[in-house]
C-alpha cells in the first residue's frame, strides 16, 4: 500500500484520493444511508513500538520489544526491527498531516512508558520522551485532532521485567504510578485514555518463545499476568477517578479484542461452543469489567477449576479474585474498546470423558473457505463479524457502555490498486453502521488501524 515509500517503511497514502473511491465504488449490496450519527468518533490507530523508531534516543530506556529484537532476531520475520520504523518520533507532523488530509478528528496512540520513564519508575523521568508527546498531542490539537492515548501498548520497560515485570504482582502499582505521571502530564488535554491494548494478545509473552518477554509458563503464567493487568487496569481507572476526573473530565476504557465466532449451526452444540469460544477470549478480561456480577466468566472458573484438580493440583490456576477486588475492578471503564479484524466459524467437538485438550477446550475455529484472505494467515475478509461481534458485547454486557471500535483494518503485501482496503473498510463500516441503526447499539466511534505502513510485531514490515 505504498504510493511513496521511503527505506523507513513510512507511506503517505492519497488519503483525499481513497476517500473518494470508497465513496464512489460504494461497495455496498444495496443503497443505504452511509452518514455516521451525529459527534461519531472516526481517526486513526498506531502503537509507539510499531510507528515511533527512535528506540534509544535522547534518554530513552529499553523496553522489552527492543530486547527481543535485539537478541533474537529469528522471532521476526526478514530479522527486522522497530529501531526506525515510521520515525514518528521525528515526522510526527507528517503523520498529523496525513490524519487531517483525510478528515480525521481522532488519534489513537500509544506511550511508550520507557520513553517517558527509562526505568519503570516515576522518580526517574526523561523529560526529551516527556516533550515528545507534549508536541505530538500539541500538534493534534492544533489540528482539530483529538488524541486517544493508550498507556500500554505492550513495551515494557525491560528494567521492570528483570524482576518479573507482568507476572509480579507489583505490577498494579509501578501501573498505578506510570498512570498517575500520564493524567498529570497530559491529562489537561487528553481526555480520551485506554489503559491496555489486547491483554489477549499480550499474554502470549507468557505461553512460548517468540513474543516478550519470552517466559513458557502456558496455562499458569498468562492468568497472573491476566489477573495483576486487571487489577492495574481498576487502579489506573480509580486513581484518575479519585484525584483527576473532576478537573480534566475525560474517560478511560480498555481495548480487548478477539475474533468474532460465527455459530457453525443454530444446534445447542455448537452454540454452547461459541459461547465457550467467546468468554475464553473476551469474557477473561471483558466479565471482570463489564458484566453486572464482575469476576471471571463463571464458565472459566469452573472449568479451570475441573481440570486443576484433575492435574493433581491443591488450588486452580486461574486465580481467584477476593470481593473487594471483583468490586474495584467491576464497573472501572467508562467505554468498551474492541479490536476487531476477522471472524472463524465455530462448532462443538465430540469428546468422552474430561476435555482437556486446553482450558477452552475442544471445538472447532476455521475460517470458511469461501473468506477472501489477506497477506496475514489470520485475517480474512468477514464484514458481517462487525455487526455480529457488536451484537455479542451488548447482549452479554447490556447496553449502558458505549463501543468504541480501537482497531479495524486490511493487511495485503502491497498491492497498488488497494482494491480489497477499500472493500474492506467500506462493508465492515456498513455492518457497524447495521449495529447502530438496526441493532440499536451504543458505537460512540472507530478508529482504523493504521493511518501509515508500520512495524507488525512477528511479521515486521512483510
Ligand atoms: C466441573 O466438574 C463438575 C463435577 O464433576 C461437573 O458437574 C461440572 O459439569 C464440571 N464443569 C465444567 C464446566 O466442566
Ligand atoms: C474466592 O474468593 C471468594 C471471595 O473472597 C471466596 O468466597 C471463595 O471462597 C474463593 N474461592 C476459592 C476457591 O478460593
Ligand atoms: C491486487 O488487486 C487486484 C484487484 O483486486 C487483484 O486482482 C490482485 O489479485 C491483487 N494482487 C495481489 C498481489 O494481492
Amino acid at each position: 500500500m505504498s504510493d511513496r515509500l521511503s527505506p523507513s517503511g513510512r507511506v503517505a497514502m492519497n488519503i483525499p484520493l481513497r476517500l473518494a473511491l470508497l465513496l464512489a465504488i460504494g461497495w455496498r449490496v444495496e443503497a443505504r444511508d452511509l452518514k455516521f450519527p451525529n459527534g461519531f468518533m472516526m481517526g486513526a490507530s498506531s502503537a509507539a513500538y510499531q510507528v515511533e523508531g527512535a528506540w534509544n534516543t535522547n534518554g530513552k530506556g529499553e523496553s522489552i520489544w527492543d530486547r527481543l529484537v535485539h537478541t533474537q532476531p529469528s522471532c521476526i520475520a526478514q530479522s527486522q526491527t522497530g529501531d526506525v520504523a515510521c520515525d514518528s518520533y521525528h515526522k510526527y507532523k507528517e503523520d498529523v498531516k496525513a490524519l487531517k488530509a483525510i478528515g480525521f478528528g481522532y488519534y489513537r496512540f500509544s506511550i511508550s512508558w520507557p520513553r517517558v520513564l527509562p526505568t519503570g519508575d516515576i522518580a526517574n523521568v526523561n523529560q526529551d520522551g516527556v516533550n515528545y508527546y507534549n508536541n505530538l498531542i500539541n500538534e493534534l490539537l492544533a489540528n482539530n485532532i483529538q488524541p486517544v492515548v493508550t498507556m500500554y501498548h505492550w513495551d515494557l520497560p525491560q528494567h521492570l521485567q528483570e524482576f518479573g515485570g507482568m507476572s509480579n504482582n507489583v505490577f498494579a502499582d509501578y501501573f498505578e504510578d506510570y498512570a498517575y505521571f500520564l493524567f498529570s502530564k497530559f491529562g489537561d488535554r487528553v481526555k480520551w485514555w485506554i489503559t491496555f491494548n489486547e491483554p489477549l494478545s499480550l499474554v502470549s509473552g507468557y505461553m512460548g518463545d517468540c513474543f516478550p518477554p519470552r517466559v513458557n509458563s502456558r496455562r499458569v503464567g498468562e492468568y497472573y499476568v491476566a489477573h495483576n493487568l486487571l487489577m492495574a487496569h481498576a487502579r489506573a481507572y480509580h486513581i484518575y477517578d479519585k484525584l483527576f476526573r473532576t478537573k480534566q473530565k475525560g474517560k478511560i476504557g480498555i481495548s480487548l479484542n478477539t475474533e468474532y465466532a460465527k455459530p457453525k449451526s443454530n444446534s445447542a452444540a455448537d452454540l454452547e461452543a461459541v459461547n465457550r469460544f467467546l468468554q475464553f477470549d473476551l469474557g477473561w478480561f471483558a466479565h471482570p469489567i463489564f458484566s453486572s456480577k464482575g469476576g471471571y466468566p463463571p464458565l472459566m472458573i469452573e472449568r479451570i477449576a475441573n481440570l486443576s484438580k484433575a492435574e493433581g493440583l491443591r488450588r486452580s490456576r486461574l486465580p481467584n479474585f477476593s470481593q473487594a477486588w471483583i468490586d474495584l475492578i467491576k464497573g472501572s471503564a467508562d467505554f468498551f474498546g474492541i479490536n476487531m479484524y476477522t471472524s472463524k466459524v465455530v462448532g462443538a467437538m465430540q469428546v468422552t470423558g474430561l476435555d482437556d485438550s486446553s482450558d477452552m477446550g475442544h471445538l472447532t475455529a476455521e475460517f470458511d473457505s469461501s473468506w477472501p484472505t489477506s497477506s496475514v494467515t489470520w485475517l480474512r475478509y468477514t464484514p458481517f463479524g462487525m455487526r455480529g461481534l457488536l451484537n455479542w458485547i451488548h447482549n452479554e454486557y447490556g447496553g449502558n457502555v458505549p463501543i468504541l471500535v480501537t482497531e479495524n483494518g486490511w493487511a495485503d503485501s502491497g498491492n497498488k490498486t488497494d482494491t480489497m482496503r477499500i472493500r474492506y473498510y467500506a462493508n465492515y463500516l456498513a455492518s457497524l453502521l447495521d449495529a447502530i441503526y438496526i441493532d440499536k447499539i451504543k458505537v460512540i466511534g472507530y478508529v482504523a488501524w493504521s493511518i501509515t505502513d508500520n512495524f507488525e510485531w512477528s511479521s515486521g514490515y512483510t
